[in-house]
């Protein structure tokens, strides 16, 4: 949501500046400037969202208890797949339906792909 806001920020900011100082430049900085600020909150986004999943799963994917998957170094589709699952109630569990909930299918794509790259 937030992001979503503030990308229809940058986007005015962007077309703004297009009418503002020519075409060219305008475009240019805009598209920059919502390049950044689209990465930026992205980030910290999705930041927000794996801290949620750190107090379980461990900042880096290793699990601190025997009662919790390790989610470093799988595979990302596989990953993707246990979230979409968890969300549509197929796999059944209470909390990873509550966390799974909240995201959106580009969120979990990027968190799936955030523990594949972590090293087991
Ligand atoms: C309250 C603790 C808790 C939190 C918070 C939590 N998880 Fe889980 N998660 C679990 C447990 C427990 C399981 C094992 C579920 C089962 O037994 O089926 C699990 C399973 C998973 C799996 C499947 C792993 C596998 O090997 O099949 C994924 C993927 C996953 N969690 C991702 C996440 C993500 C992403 C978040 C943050 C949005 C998150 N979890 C937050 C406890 C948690």
């Amino acid at each position: 949501m937030k992001t979503r806001v503030m990308i229809g920020l940058g986007v005015t900011v962007g077309v703004t500046l297009g009418v503002t100082r020519g075409a060219t430049l305008g475009a240019t900085l805009g598209a920059v400037a919502l390049m950044a600020l689209s990465t930026a909150l992205h980030a910290g986004e999705t930041g927000e969202l794996l801290a949620q999943c750190a107090a379980c799963h461990g900042p880096d994917g290793v699990a601190r208890s025997a009662d919790v998957p390790n989610l470093a170094g799988q595979h990302g589709l596989y990953l993707y797949n246990q979230l979409r699952a968890f969300a549509d109630g197929k796999r059944p569990h209470k909390e990873m339906r509550f966390m799974s909930r909240q995201l959106s299918d580009a969120e979990m794509r990027e968190i799936a792909h955030y523990y594949e790259q972590q090293p087991r």
